[in-house]
């Protein structure tokens, strides 16, 4: 097989985002645009050269073209072997599981995550280091740079693989195995939770779930793992074939977009347990019978109940948050005499903090939670952390969630996302809001007082690194609080988020709706950030 050099010119768009490289699938059938980023991925990371590569993706559209492509170049580039997601399809967790469990020198994951998918939406392709993590800004930077002077890459011809016969071949030099996408990873949930009690709680009789797999990639997983492993009846599973462009739908496990699971667990019929989780597998929603757990919640719920589980049994080290997440986990790590870190938005900051054993549980209010296991939020995981933890408790979702209300206090919490917004109108006002910070502390509003205002910077604990302007943070006196930044992995225009959170110890106070409860801090943050005026829109896209 003939290796070939191709001649190309560098795009000066291919800088990854909160998660990788993302664009419109449009953008990645550009001849080369692909190559010159795979190809930026192989210059920099010299390892992969000799080396062993996890690849896999989200299963949508232009995932299968994207691996031939890949495994074309990967021959050509002298990676020894791939290990490949049979069907190409991986899910992001069960990567990070791949790359760790057979110490690969890395994994290259292609998904747009919970973008809808299509010929007309979104692909992405991410690298995660030999950690099984997003790879840190440094890696990505280098990548970047890499892409802006890139003259040439390497790809062999040959014909396409067959991607869905279990097995091994060569291509070139490259042996290529392509390994069932889900064993090794339902092998490590075995070893986290007590399958025998789950086992015993889909047979009681009393209990019923459905998981929405939202035609995404953890369909074969959660059906293998709820419907074979731990016995749930046949039909838990909801739209449970992976399809490349989900159905139509957006992958997104939220209540505006999982709406049949949000039926499913609503009014006089509802099912006791309900789960989704999006495109790649690691968000996830947990809703009890008409009851909705928000992910800050779920994250302080399993700090608080950790101990319960078998695989955190012996307890945890520390939690992390990103700083849009409420601050509920804050409130249970203080309890339990544990730091509580807050970190800038995106996954690639918790690894460092779990590589170096100062945490074991960590999550974002963007409906995504993940321990020490991986280096990836993982959505099945935390599906399976909550059934461990019903099965425990014998209570329902609500009732768990109340008493720790109760035990705790209630962080009220809701985002509005504004998206597809004019780009110039959002960074102006981002700069804006970034000018009036100094005035802002010591400042009533509505007569909620302003005890600090700032731009959220990080010094990573552990290597020291500094990330700045990372959101622009409100903090009233009573723990409330205002949050504003741009999102890092939309592809159209900019999107505008805006965090809200109230904090209320009163128990008799905690059964509020949201809505109500938030009233006065959304007309605090929509007339300090004048985003009627500057962005043309009277309502955001998405309340979640
Ligand atoms: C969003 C979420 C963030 C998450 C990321 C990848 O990023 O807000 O928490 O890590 O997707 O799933 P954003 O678009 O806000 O930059
Ligand atoms: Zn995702």
């Amino acid at each position: 097989m003939d290796t070939v050099t191709i001649t190309t010119q560098p795009f000066s768009d291919q800088r990854p985002g909160t998660s990788g490289l993302r664009k419109k699938v449009k953008a990645f059938q550009v001849p080369h645009y692909l190559e010159n980023f795979v190809q930026a991925i192989f210059d920099t990371q010299t390892d992969l050269r000799g080396g062993t590569v996890a690849l896999g993706g989200d299963g949508r559209f232009y995932n299968r073209e994207a691996i031939q492509i890949i495994l074309r170049m990967a021959a050509a580039n002298g990676v020894k072997r791939v290990l490949l997601g049979q069907g190409g399809l991986l899910s992001t967790p069960a990567a990070s599981c791949l790359i760790r469990n057979y110490k690969t020198n890395g994994g290259i994951i292609l998904s747009a995550s919970h973008n809808p998918g299509g010929p007309d939406e979104d692909f992405g392709i991410k690298f995660n280091t030999p950690n099984g993590g997003p790879a840190p800004e440094s890696v990505t930077e280098a990548i970047f740079e890499r892409t802006k002077s890139i003259t040439e890459y390497a790809i062999i011809e040959s014909q396409a693989v067959d991607l869905d016969q279990p097995g091994e071949l060569t291509l070139g030099d490259t042996r290529i195995q392509i390994i069932d996408s889900v064993k090794d990873y339902a092998d490590m949930m075995m070893q986290l939770f007590d399958f025998e009690r789950i086992h015993q709680l889909f047979n009681s009789g009393v209990f019923s779930m459905r998981f929405d797999a939202m035609h995404a990639v953890t369909g074969p997983y959660a059906k293998y793992i709820l419907e074979g492993l731990l016995g749930a009846q046949p039909g838990t599973v909801i739209n449970g074939e992976p399809k490349v462009d989900f159905g139509g739908g957006h992958p997104d496990p939220n209540l505006a977009h999982a709406h049949e699971l949000v039926s499913l667990t609503s009014g006089p019929n509802a099912v006791d347990f309900g789960a989704a989780s999006d495109g790649d597998g690691d968000r996830n929603m947990i809703l009890g019978r008409n009851f909705f757990v928000t992910p800050s919640d779920s994250l302080a719920v399993m700090a608080a109940n950790a101990h319960l589980i078998k695989g955190y049994a012996t307890g945890i080290s520390g939690v992390a948050r990103s700083m849009p997440t409420s601050q509920a986990a804050d409130r249970v790590a203080e309890r339990l005499g544990l730091t509580c870190y807050e970190t800038p938005t995106g996954w690639k900051f918790f690894g460092n903090l779990l590589d170096a054993g100062k945490i074991s549980l960590c999550g974002e209010e963007s409906f995504g939670t993940g321990s020490n296991h991986i280096r990836e939020k993982d959505g099945l995981w935390a599906v399976l952390f909550w059934l461990n933890l019903l099965a425990v408790k014998q209570q329902s979702v609500e009732m768990i969630v109340k008493a720790h209300w109760k035990s705790f206090g209630r962080n009220y919490y809701t985002r509005y996302d504004y998206e597809a917004i004019d780009k110039p109108a959002a960074e102006g006002l981002m700069v804006h809001l970034r000018s009036k910070l100094g005035s802002l502390p010591g400042q009533t509003l509505d007569n909620y007082q302003i005890a600090y205002a700032d731009d959220f910077a990080y010094a990573d604990p552990v290597d020291g690194n500094r990330t700045e302007h990372q959101g622009i943070r409100i903090g009233f006196e009573d723990g409330s609080r205002i949050v504003f930044r741009l999102s890092g992995t939309g592809t159209e225009g900019a999107t505008l988020r805006l965090y809200l959170e109230a904090f209320e110890p009163d128990p008799s106070k905690q059964t509020q709706s949201t809505e109500t409860v938030m009233e006065r801090l959304v007309n605090i943050a929509l007339a300090l950030a004048e985003i009627g005026q500057r962005t043309g829109r009277t309502e955001p896209t998405v309340i979640t």
